[in-house]
Order: structure tokens, then C-alpha cells, then sequence
């Protein structure tokens, strides 16, 4: 199974190799990888910026506890969950589906109500919690698809969201900056890359019944 092989040469990349960018065709393949991420009902709830501009990526290093990989990276991918909830995103996905399977909206509207219903069940809390969450599956897609293309991430929740969400002028558009990815290929004197991965054995992270 390559996909083993792949994980196990990925790392969280603490030192980017800032000379090296992803290439255009690898950019897509790696979007792809994260369009096609499970979500909750499907929804998707969230939008993915991609940044590489340097001058921005700058602004954000500052709300990044200072971490490097956040400018020698070649890409910065920014993923933020919606902060409110809007019926408008639920008739959007029914009309989706619709269309692409060619399914009477009025059969759908059941299905519609019901998934609205339980989105506006949720208290606020749980409803940030979840839609949070959404984001990390995404980004999990994300860094396996790296791994596949031999290109390095390094997954971060060291960033202030808030100033992210004024730089980037999410807050006005209902959006939270959630979980960040800095893309590219490592420096080869990232000593972290040597490091033996530590993981729970099997026996103690898994039980069989
Ligand atoms: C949600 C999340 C947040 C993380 N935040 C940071 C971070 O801010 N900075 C960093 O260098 N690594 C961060 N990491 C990387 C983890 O420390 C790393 O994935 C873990 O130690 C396992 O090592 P490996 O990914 O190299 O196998 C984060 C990982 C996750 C999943």
C-alpha cells in the first residue's frame, strides 16, 4: 500500500525550503483532494483560501506566533468555517444535488428540512464546534494528498484567528479561520524530517472486540 509509505515519509515540515514552489498542475490535484472531503450531510461548510502572495504572507507570520513556515512555504492554505448558520447554504446543496443527480427538488425537500432542522437545534456552541470540525477533514485531506505527491505540510492552530480574520477580512463574510496548512517541499537541514515518528502502538490505540 503506497499511501502507508506516503504517511509515514510526511512530517509536520517545521523549516520550508523557500525557493521551492509548487507547481500549478500539483496545486490542482491537491485542491481536488480537498473538494472531495467527506463533511457532515455533505454540506461543506467551510472555504479554503490559498495564499502565496508574499506581502500577505507576511501580515500573517506576525499572527502566527512568528513561525517561519508560514512565508517560506510556498503556499498557505487558510481554512475557515462559516460562523453563522444560513438556509440559504442547505437549498444551495439541495439544488446541487438535484442537478447532479437529477432528482425532483420537490422529492429533496424533506431532506432539506430535516438537515435545517438540525442545524438550528444546535446551540451556539455546538454549532461552532461543529462546524470546526468540518474544516479538519478537509485539511486531513489535504495533507494526505501531500504526502502522495511527496510535497510537505505542516498542519498549525499556533496562529491568532481573530487577526487572520481582520487581515484577511473573513469576519465580514461570515467566516472564521479555523486551521492553517503551509504547503511546499522541506529545507533540507529541517532536522525534525530525521526524527523518528512517535505514535501509540497499536495495542494501546486500538481495541478489538
Ligand atoms: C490540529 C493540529 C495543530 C498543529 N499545530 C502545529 C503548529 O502550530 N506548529 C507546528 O509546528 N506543528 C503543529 N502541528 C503538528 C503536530 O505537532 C504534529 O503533527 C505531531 O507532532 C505529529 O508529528 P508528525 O506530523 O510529524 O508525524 C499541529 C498538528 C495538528 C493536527
Amino acid at each position: 500500500m503506497r499511501l502507508l509509505e506516503s504517511l509515514k515519509w510526511r512530517y509536520a515540515t517545521k523549516k520550508f525550503d523557500p525557493s521551492q514552489r509548487v507547481n500549478e498542475d500539483d496545486l490542482k490535484k491537491l485542491k481536488e483532494a480537498v473538494q472531495l472531503s467527506v463533511s457532515s450531510y455533505g454540506l461543506q461548510l467551510y472555504k479554503v483560501l490559498i495564499i502565496s502572495k508574499r506581502s500577505l504572507k507576511e501580515k500573517l507570520k506576525a499572527a502566527s506566533w512568528d513561525q517561519a513556515q508560514i512565508t517560506d512555504a510556498s503556499h498557505l492554505f487558510v481554512f475557515c468555517n462559516y460562523t453563522e448558520r444560513n438556509d440559504s447554504h442547505v437549498d444551495e446543496y439541495i439544488k446541487a444535488i438535484s442537478t447532479l443527480q437529477g432528482t425532483p427538488l420537490e422529492k429533496l425537500s424533506v431532506y432539506g428540512d430535516f438537515i435545517k432542522k438540525s442545524l438550528s437545534g444546535m446551540n451556539d456552541t455546538d454549532w461552532h464546534d461543529w462546524s470546526e470540525k468540518q474544516t479538519y477533514l478537509a485539511m486531513s485531506n489535504l495533507l494526505t494528498a501531500c504526502a502522495e505527491l511527496k510535497i510537505d505540510a505542516c498542519p498549525m492552530e499556533g496562529f491568532e484567528p481573530e487577526k487572520y480574520n481582520q487581515i484577511l477580512g473573513l469576519d465580514k463574510r461570515g467566516l472564521n479561520a479555523c486551521i492553517i496548512a503551509p504547503v511546499g517541499y522541506r529545507s533540507a537541514d529541517d532536522h525534525t524530517q530525521f526524527r523518528k515518528k512517535v505514535r501509540k502502538p497499536m495495542t494501546e490505540l486500538f481495541e478489538t472486540f
